[in-house]
């Protein structure tokens, strides 16, 4: 079996490729992807070469969709921008990536006729929920220029679903965290700020709720709706615990034993969703069930960072996210 992942060389795309290759012998991954800031040849490091290909190129090129497209049976679709204070800033490559890209990968699923096509999506379309759980029926009422981008994008396999009968299934999930994360997102970026002995800067008043997903957990469950979902069909994919922002801040400095002076309180952020939570039923009755647990992934989380300082000191020496940071936070508390 010939797959092709768009934005394997990014955080949940390099862990659900490695999970593929563990658990299906006989099936091989091209990755198409960018290497835009976000992706990251190390991610990919030590994947077998005869089962894992790598081809740079834009989801919005349409030859180089068809030249990766070509022969593979199942497609599974991650790549995007998709850092919410980079939207903030400027919301142009979201629309050209997030909704043209995928508008030239359905249009390529459909020629190539592929038989499955998995939209890998967010619990942010939904917007913030004050209170229970958001099911795959509900309005979708994004906040952010990402989350409006991704919405677009699910719009659109929907409508392709209608009216062409592609064969996609759109899954949405909620805050992943592991290995391989981009140290501008909030976990990554506090432990190795806290490794560096540097402030974690916290955003308003921190009681904003998140649903924390181990990226291999999101991997196992990719792979079930891949293999299982019904087609056209949406599920969520809910994680293991919801945390207020500042107790996940604690709980990281209790397990690193760090000061709770190495937190800075700055501005919110702009249009900053409150709360994500997701109604998991509709996986659940799939056969889905967690493996990891928060306190426990938590952990295992920092001690990869820990011993994997080779793989996010440069990336944070590159310096983009802290010009980038220092711009739109310079007014802290
Ligand atoms: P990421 O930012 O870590 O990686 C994105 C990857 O896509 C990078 O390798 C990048 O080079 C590639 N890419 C970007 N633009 C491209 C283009 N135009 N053409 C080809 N490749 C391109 O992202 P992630 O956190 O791994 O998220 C993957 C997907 O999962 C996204 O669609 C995101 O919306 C969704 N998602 C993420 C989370 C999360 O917590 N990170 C939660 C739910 C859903
Ligand atoms: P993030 O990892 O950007 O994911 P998302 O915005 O997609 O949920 O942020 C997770 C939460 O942490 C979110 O409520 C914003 C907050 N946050 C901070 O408080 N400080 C930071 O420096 C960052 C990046 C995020």
């Amino acid at each position: 079996m010939k797959v092709l992942v768009t934005g394997g060389l990014g955080f949940i795309g390099a862990n659900f490729i490695r999970r593929v290759l563990a658990v299906r012998p006989s099936w091989a991954v091209v990755n198409l992807d960018a290497l835009t800031y976000a992706g990251n040849r190390a991610n990919a490091a030590g994947l077998p070469a005869s089962r894992h290909r790598w081809l740079r190129g834009d989801i919005a090129d349409v030859r180089a969709v068809d030249r990766a497209m070509k022969g593979c049976e199942l497609v599974v679709h991650f790549a995007a921008e998709t850092h919410v204070d980079r939207s903030i800033l400027d919301a142009s490559q979201f629309l050209k990536t997030n909704v043209i890209g995928t508008q030239v990968l359905l249009d390529a699923a459909l020629r190539h006729k592929v038989r499955r096509f998995l939209h890998v999506s967010t619990d942010e379309v939904y917007g913030s929920v004050p209170k229970g759980f958001s099911k795959e029926t509900d309005l979708l009422e994004p906040n952010s220029p990402y989350a409006a981008s991704k919405a677009a994008s699910d719009l659109l396999v929907r409508s392709y679903v209608a009216t062409h009968r592609a064969p996609a299934i759109i899954t949405r999930a909620s805050n992943n965290y592991g290995p391989y994360q981009y140290p501008e997102k909030a976990l990554p970026l506090m432990i190795t700020n806290f490794l560096e002995d540097k402030p974690f800067p916290l955003y308003g008043d921190g009681r904003q709720v998140r649903d924390w997903l181990h990226v291999d957990d999101h991997a196992r469950a990719l792979l079930l709706v891949l293999e299982k979902g019904a087609l056209g069909e949406v599920y969520n994919v809910g994680g293991s615990r919801t945390c207020e922002n500042r107790e996940l801040v604690r709980r990281v400095l209790r397990i690193m034993g760090k000061p709770a002076s190495l937190v800075a309180r700055v501005e919110d952020r702009k249009g900053h969703d409150r709360r994500y939570a997701l109604d998991g039923a509709k996986l659940r009755r799939l056969g889905f069930r967690h493996v990891h647990d928060f306190e426990s992934g938590l952990r295992a989380t920092v001690a990869w960072y820990q011993a994997n300082a080779a793989w996010w000191r440069p990336l944070k020496a590159a310096g983009g996210w802290r010009t980038y940071c220092a711009r739109q936070y310079r007014g802290r508390r």
